[in-house]
C-alpha cells in the first residue's frame, strides 16, 4: 500500500510515521520547502517523544518520504490523506476549511486511477461532503471516494495512541473504499482494535463528540473542585469516588487551571458554532466554553491571593508555560492568561518551561525566561507550578526555602500533597483540596 500525507503538522506527521511502521509507503507532503528539507535531514518540527527516532528508521527503511511535489505523490498512492490545518476563523470561531478545500483542489488535479482521499484533520460535519463536491468539480471523470478518519492522538503520547488506539473510525460509503482502510490498519486488526465504520457525518460528528466531552468531563471537576475546596472535601478522593462506577470512568477527572491546546479550544468553540447553524444549540458546551475562558483567568488571582493580595514589585516564579506536558505546545495554554495577568498587576515575573521557551518569548512581554526552574526562585515571593513536567515533581524544598523570600506555592496541577507540604514548612495553596 502507498499513501500520501498532505500536510506535515502534528497530525500528518505523526500519521505518516506510524502508518510507515505497519509497513505502508508514506509520502509526506508539504509546502513548506524549509521544513521538507529539515525533515529530509531528520529534523524534527516539533517536540514529540520518540517522533524522531520512527522518522529516522522508517526514512532509512525507505518506507517514508518527503517531498514539496504534491503531484507526484498523489499520481502513485491508493490513498490521499488531508491533514493540513482547520484554525478557528477569526471573528465567529467556526473552523477555516480553506487549506482543506485547497487541497482537495490539488489532489484531484493529480489523482491517477481509483484513490480514496481521507480527512484526517478534525472538520465540521459535512465538510466530507463538501470535499467530494470539490474533487468532483475540478475532475467530473475522478475515480474516488472521500472517507472521514479523524485522529484521537494526545500530544506527549501521539505515537502510543496510535499504535494502540482504543478504537479507529472510519466514514467510508463504498466497499471499495472500506477494503482500502481495512487494509492500511491491517496491523490493528491484528491486535484486535475494534474498528467502527460509520457514513461520513457521523464519524465527522465522533471526533467533536468526543473531544467536547472530554472537554466537559474536565470542566465538570473542575468547578466540583472549586466547591470541594469551600466545603472542606478532596476532588482526588471524590474524582476516584465517582470515577470507580463504570458508567463513569475515571480518566480525565483530573483538576486544573482549565483545558487548553491545540484541540478543545478549538474544537468545542467550532462545535457550539455548527449547532447555532443547525438550530440544535449544545447549550452544555456553550457554558463548557466560557467557564474555562474565565478560569484561567481566575488562576492569576489565586497567586495573586497567595502573595497577599497584591503583586506590585513582587517576584512571582513560574514553573511550566506549556498547555501540558511533554510538548513544546503553548496554544491557548493556561500560563497565556495568567503570566500576562500577572505583569499586567506590576509583578517581576521569571519563568521557565523545559521545552516551550522558544515558543513563549514570542508571546509573552516583560517575563525573564530562566536556564533552570531554581533559577526562577531567588528572592521569590511566590513559586507558582502551571504545567506538571515530571522535573517539577520531585523538586528539593530545602533549596527552595534557601532561594525563596518566604516559601509559598501556588500547584495548579497539584502535583504535590498539602500535608507533605504543611510538614515540610510551606505556604501551600493547590486545587480541590483542604488546606
Ligand atoms: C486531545 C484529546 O485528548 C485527543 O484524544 C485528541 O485526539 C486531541 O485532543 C485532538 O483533537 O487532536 P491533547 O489536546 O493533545 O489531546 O491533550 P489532552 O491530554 O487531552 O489535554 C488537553 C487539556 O486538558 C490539557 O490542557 C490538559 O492539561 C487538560 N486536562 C486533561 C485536564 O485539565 N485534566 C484532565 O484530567 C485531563
Amino acid at each position: 500500500m502507498r499513501i500520501a500525507m498532505i500536510g506535515t503538522g502534528y497530525v500528518g506527521l505523526v500519521s505518516g510515521a506510524c502508518f510507515s511502521e505497519f509497513g505502508v509507503t508514506v509520502t509526506c507532503v508539504d509546502k513548506d520547502e524549509s521544513k521538507i528539507e529539515r525533515l529530509k535531514r531528520g529534523e524534527i518540527p516539533i517536540f514529540e517523544p520518540g517522533l524522531d527516532k520512527l522518522v529516522a528508521s522508517n526514512a532509512a527503511a525507505g518506507r517514508l518520504h518527503f517531498t514539496t511535489d504534491l503531484t507526484e505523490a498523489v499520481k502513485e498512492a491508493d490513498a490521499v490523506f488531508i491533514a493540513v490545518g482547520t484554525p478557528s476563523r477569526r471573528g465567529d470561531g467556526h473552523a477555516d476549511l480553506s487549506y482543506v478545500f485547497g487541497a482537495a483542489e490539488e489532489i484531484a488535479r493529480a489523482m491517477d486511477g481509483y484513490t480514496v482521499v481521507v480527512t484526517k484533520s478534525t472538520v465540521p460535519v459535512g465538510t466530507g461532503r463538501e470535499v467530494e463536491r470539490v474533487i468532483r468539480e475540478t475532475r467530473a471523470d475522478a475515480d474516488f471516494d472521500v472517507v472521514s478518519n479523524p485522529e484521537f492522538l494526545r500530544e506527549g503520547s501521539a505515537i502510543n495512541d496510535f499504535m494502540r488506539p482504543d478504537r479507529v473510525v472510519i466514514g467510508a460509503e463504498t466497499e471499495r473504499a472500506r477494503e482500502v482502510m481495512r487494509q492500511l490498519y491491517r496491523v490493528l486488526y491484528l491486535i484486535e482494535t475494534p474498528i467502527l465504520f460509520t457514513n461520513l457525518e457521523t464519524s465527522e460528528m465522533i471526533k467533536y463528540a468526543a473531544n467536547t466531552f472530554l472537554a466537559t468531563k474536565i470542566t465538570f471537576i473542575n468547578e466540583i473542585a472549586d466547591l470541594c475546596e469551600r466545603a472542606g472535601a478532596d476532588v482526588h478522593d471524590v474524582a476516584k469516588g465517582i470515577g470507580l462506577d463504570g458508567r463513569i470512568g475515571r480518566k480525565f477527572l483530573h483538576p486544573g487551571p482549565g483545558y487548553g491546546g491545540s484541540c478543545f479550544p478549538k474544537d468545542t468553540l467550532a462545535l457550539v458554532r455548527t449547532a447555532r447553524d443547525f438550530g440544535a444549540p449544545l447549550r452544555i458546551v456553550e457554558t463548557v466554553v466560557d467557564i474555562n475562558d474565565k478560569r484561567k483567568e481566575a488562576m492569576a488571582e489565586r497567586i495573586v491571593a497567595a502573595a497577599g493580595g497584591d503583586v506590585k514589585g513582587k517576584t512571582i516564579a513560574i514553573l511550566g508555560l506549556a498547555f501540558k506536558p511533554n510538548t513544546d505546545d503553548m496554544r491557548d495554554a493556561p500560563s497565556l492568561a495568567i503570566v500576562p495577568a500577572l505583569v499586567a498587576a506590576g509583578a517581576k515575573v521569571r519563568a521557565f518551561d523545559p521545552e516551550s521557551m522558544n515558543e513563549a518569548r514570542k508571546m509573552m512581554d516583560g517575563v525573564e525566561f530562566c536556564d533552570t526552574a531554581y533559577d526562577t526562585m531567588p528572592g521569590a515571593d511566590v513559586l507558582a507550578i502551571l504545567t506538571e513536567w515530571n522535573e517539577f515533581r520531585s523538586l528539593n524544598f530545602q533549596r527552595i526555602k534557601e532561594l525563596m523570600k518566604a516559601p509559598v506555592m501556588v500547584d495548579l496541577r497539584n502535583v504535590y500533597e498539602p500535608e507533605m507540604m504543611a510538614k515540610a514548612g510551606f505556604t501551600y495553596t493547590s486545587i480541590g483540596r483542604p488546606w
